[in-house]
């Protein structure tokens, strides 16, 4: 067995080969003069372990091109962030279910597929192979307890990931409650406490995606103006997009932590064990 990395994700990639004790295969890119993408691997084993998180449009066709470079041994695939996931419903007349479009594509050439935290479970169903998720709230438990925050409150941004933030609670026997989000805009969130209770402690948000980081921005602030000491914010998917990270540092974040399923200087904890874990399942 070896595995097979896309560019963002050779940091993960490397530790899931580490923990299974298999090769790391080389692959290169570049571009043709017309600007299509280029890429060759090195020499492959009987089975091929190809991750690569889906983060882009540009990511999706390297990851494809991975997967086909690799087709003579078997590929069991690992998408660590598996982007397009938030589009799993025909909103209005006309869009995609961009989620099932990727699925699919993503089910040539593979025999299984693992992912972590995605959206919403039932994406999953569109994969045409088995598909299955591994979900990090131990890992961020983990986490959390070596921050040394006395008795930390562990808050949900909605109802929606109540259970996700009941479950890293757990890990560390802390307290944990949700809050009331109301999306303005793409951008724009209101955030109110269900219950009427001050927070004085400290309080980590947990949420399994931060991209434009409104939601947590907004939720650090009201927490702020009700007296909470510090506000922390750990999520599965960093993807920080555009002014995210300035957001969140204005609203009064103090730590702020992702996994490595999209690598940047904000990975603070790792998938890769659990998906060693599913892979050897
Ligand atoms: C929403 O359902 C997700 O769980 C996240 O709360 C959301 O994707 C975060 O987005 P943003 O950082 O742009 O507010």
């Amino acid at each position: 067995m070896k595995v097979a990395c896309t560019g963002r994700s050779r940091a993960l990639g490397t530790r899931i080969a580490e923990i299974l004790g298999a090769g790391v295969v080389g692959s290169w890119t570049t571009r043709f003069p017309d600007g299509e993408l280029y890429l060759q691997t090195g020499s492959l084993d009987d089975t091929t372990v190809v991750v690569g998180s889906l983060l882009s449009d540009e990511s999706l066709v390297e990851l494809l091109l991975l997967i086909d470079a690799c087709q003579r041994s078997e590929v069991l695939l690992v998408v660590p962030y598996l982007g397009y996931a938030r589009q799993d419903r025909e909103f209005i007349p006309g869009e995609p279910v961009s989620a099932r479009a990727i699925a699919r594509a993503l089910s040539t050439g593979v025999s299984r597929v693992v992912t972590v935290n995605v959206h919403k479970e039932s994406v999953l169903s569109h994969f045409t192979v088995p598909a299955s998720q591994v979900t990090l709230e131990a890992e961020i438990g983990d986490f959390i307890a070596t921050l040394g925050l006395e008795d930390p409150l562990i808050l949900a941004p909605d109802e929606g990931a109540a259970s996700f933030a009941a479950a890293v609670a757990a890990r560390g026997g802390w307290a944990t409650d949700h809050l009331e989000k109301t999306r303005i805009s793409g951008e724009e969130v209101r955030m109110e406490p269900v219950r009427g209770d001050p927070w004085t402690g400290d309080v980590v948000l947990v949420d399994d995606i931060i991209s434009t980081g409104g939601t947590l921005a907004a939720a650090a602030r009201m927490l702020a103006a009700r007296g909470a000491k510090g506000v922390h914010a750990v999520c599965v998917h960093g993807l920080f997009a555009g002014k995210a990270r300035t957001l969140l540092g204005s609203a009064g974040i103090r730590e702020l932590a992702s996994s490595d399923t999209i690598e940047s200087e904000n990975s603070r904890y790792t998938a890769a064990a659990a998906i060693a874990r599913a892979l050897s399942r």
